[in-house]
């Protein structure tokens, strides 16, 4: 059986931030992981380069779309190559032999039954690539995941029959209650199954930046929707359709992806495959969303983290190690140079790195750096058999991604290894004349040390690599059997002195986010979710400090003017004084409820502290309280008449 891992294929619209790099370091971990195993590994990475989104974005730099792409793409590349991320194969959408491989499978599934041509009309969020029905929108008009105003499209279209695979894939979710990983995001998915499937509109007539139709359709005014293109790159990159010598690395043994597209991978992407008659991935497994000090990540807040200023200063595997260890698989992770540079100091300078010292200056002064295994056994029966109790469990760890839990429990044995150290004092067994006891002791650590650099070696495959060389072997198949499926011990061997690995790190290295993210820095119990993110259990009580809560500012404010946004169903424009001398417009979606005139020198509870936001264009800059139920939504008033700008709380 072999193990071919993917990461989704990164949009060509922007630079990559540390949730790209995330993902990506997820999926190399497991490709190391698994080739240190001796398993057949593959492992592809690449980049999404059709779509509107791309268009828009080539078109606002002022560049052929096509170059603008490349420049894209080969920063990615690049990006990775300096990280040395271990991929096999970088596929691009654009690639001849992959748009090639997506007419196949579209001929395909047409000449199936599968695919037949309609209409569509609907709301498209160009940013999401993803069409919405209006029961999703918000306000009838902006997008449910990312907030942005949608666009209202009709236009002739080409459907995949989803509806018809509803049953099969909950049949199949249920056979395989491993598919999706957490196995705490499978409800999610079998939920909007039942929910109901509505065919899926998988061509566009609108743009032309995307993969032409099969010649045999006869159909050019049509290209593909970028999700089919993209999903698609999976099995083009094996040749699919075309040379399919690499086929056999089919099916996936896992696709590594962001919640944000699990849907698209956990449904559409199976339903794909089951109309191609190919098999179905082993496993999907999605990961949290990264935020900093608490912030969603955006270029306009200039909070975005890039993988190369973090490791430029900190070390690439550091990083590595941080965002692994840092936040269990699945949930919603962090980024704070605080609990980064705490990881540093704590974990890989004072545990791991320390102990490496300690046998270095004890085995260069009792025995001019030879290390020998022989006695330890004799004298270290409890601690190998209290380590290996810990290293034959661990593995098991890897098979759900719970990268946290691994390192944590990996992390075990160096403790292990100090208390050793402090329990048989080397040192006054050397001055008792009992060297061989003290030789053992430092031989126990060397072994403890390499045993478990082979399992780290996957999350920091250099650092490791310095580790073994220090201690004589060298990381493969053959010591990850040899050390720890055979339990053997290093043979005698002179260690290599190196200098300290993980140097300590006092303050931050890179700038902090700008001020206004800075208030956001809370106690870790306290950060508020993004809105995409799913709370974690302990948060999901849903309390929130005093402190909190007056981080939000509430007024009275008068409104002064309002008037109907054009061709908007839902929202209108108001002019509110907040007495603040100048008026706040703020853009409410409450028509359906209230006239412009009836609201004209009313008094509301406006959420005065909100960062401005657009929508259908229109800056607004603060946010009406209102109650809403089943009979509908009313607005939240003083009981009493306040004077402009009266605070609340
Ligand atoms: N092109 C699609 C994927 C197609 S796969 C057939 C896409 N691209 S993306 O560039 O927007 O995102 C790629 C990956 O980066 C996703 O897994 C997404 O979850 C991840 N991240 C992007 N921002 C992120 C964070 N802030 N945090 C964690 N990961 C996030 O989606």
């Amino acid at each position: 059986m072999s193990n071919y891992y993917t990461t989704p294929i990164y949009y060509v619209n922007g630079e990559a931030h540390i949730g790209h790099a995330y993902t990506t370091f997820i999926t190399d971990m497991l490709a190391r992981y698994s080739r240190l195993k001796g398993e057949e590994t593959y492992f592809l990475t690449g980049t999404d380069e059709h779509g509107q989104k791309i268009e828009e974005s080539a078109l606002k730099a002022g560049k052929p779309t096509q170059q603008f792409a490349d420049e894209i793409s080969a920063l990615f590349k690049n990006l990775w190559d300096e990280f040395e991320i271990s991929y096999d194969q970088f596929i691009r959408t654009t690639d001849e032999a992959h748009k090639k491989g997506v007419q196949y499978a579209f001929k395909k599934m047409f000449d199936k039954g599968d695919i037949y041509k309609g209409e569509y009309e609907g709301n498209y969020c160009v940013s999401c690539e993803t069409f919405f029905p209006e029961s999703q929108l918000i306000d009838g008009e902006f997008c449910p995941d990312c907030g942005r105003t949608t666009t209202t499209v009709k236009e002739e279209s080409y459907f995949f029959k989803l509806s018809a695979y509803e049953q099969k894939l909950l049949d199949f979710y249920e056979a395989t209650p491993d598919f999706i990983l957490p196995k705490s995001r499978r409800n999610e998915v079998i939920n909007f199954v039942k929910g109901g499937l509505h065919d899926l509109s998988v061509t566009r007539t609108s743009f032309s930046w995307g993969v032409p139709m099969p010649k045999e359709l006869n159909d050019d005014k049509h290209v593909m929707y970028v999700w089919l293109d993209a999903l698609l790159n999976y099995v083009t990159a094996l040749g699919y359709g075309q040379d399919e010598a690499k086929m056999h690395l089919w099916p996936a043994q896992m696709h590594v992806v962001g919640k944000d597209i699990l849907r698209f991978h956990a449904i559409y992407w199976p339903a794909f495959l089951m109309s191609l008659d190919l098999p179905l991935p082993r496993h999907i497994a999605a990961h949290g969303w990264w935020t900093r000090d608490g912030e969603k990540m955006s270029k306009s807040k200039g909070n975005v983290v890039f993988p190369k200023e973090v490791s430029d200063a900190y070390g690439a595997e550091n990083l590595r190690y941080f965002m692994m260890r840092e936040v269990p698989f699945g949930q919603d992770g962090d980024f704070s140079q605080r609990a980064f540079i705490d990881r540093i100091n704590s974990d890989l300078s004072n545990d791991l790195g320390n102990l490496l010292n300690r046998i270095i200056g004890m085995s260069g002064k009792y025995s001019d750096f030879l290390v020998d295994s022989v006695d330890v056994e004799k004298y270290h029966a409890a601690e190998l058999e209290e380590m290996y109790e810990i290293l034959d469990n661990v593995e098991k760890f890897l098979d759900e991604v719970q990268t946290h839990r691994f390192l944590e429990e990996l992390w075990k044995v160096f403790t292990i290894g100090n208390r050793a150290i402090e329990a048989h004092a080397p040192w006054t067994k050397v001055k008792e004349g009992k060297t061989d006891e003290a030789l053992a002791t430092v031989a126990l650590v060397a072994n403890v040390l390499a045993k478990a650099s082979v399992l780290l070696h996957p999350f920091m495959p250099k650092t490791t690599n310095t580790i073994a060389d220090t201690l004589g072997f060298t990381i493969d198949t053959e010591s990850y059997n040899s050390l720890l499926k055979e339990k053997k011990l290093l043979a005698t061997f002179t260690i290599k002195p190196v200098g300290p690995l993980f140097p300590r790190v006092d303050e931050p290295l890179i700038p902090e986010a700008p001020k206004a993210m800075m208030e956001a820095e809370k106690p870790k119990e306290s950060k508020k979710e993004s809105k995409k993110a799913e709370a974690p259990k302990e948060e999901a009580a849903g309390l929130i400090t005093f402190d909190e809560f007056f981080n939000t500012t509430l007024k009275v404010g008068t409104i002064v003017e309002a008037e109907e946004v054009p061709k908007s169903k839902k929202l209108l424009k108001l002019q509110v004084d907040l007495g603040e001398g100048e008026l706040r417009q703020i853009v409410a979606g409450i028509k359906d409820y209230y006239s412009a005139e009836e609201l004209l020198n009313t008094q509301v509870c406006v959420v005065a502290n909100l960062k401005p936001a657009k929508l259908m264009g229109i800056l607004s800059a603060g946010m009406l309280l209102a109650a809403k139920d089943d009979e509908g939504l009313c607005l939240v008033r003083p009981e009493k008449p306040r004077k402009a700008g009266a605070s609340i709380g």
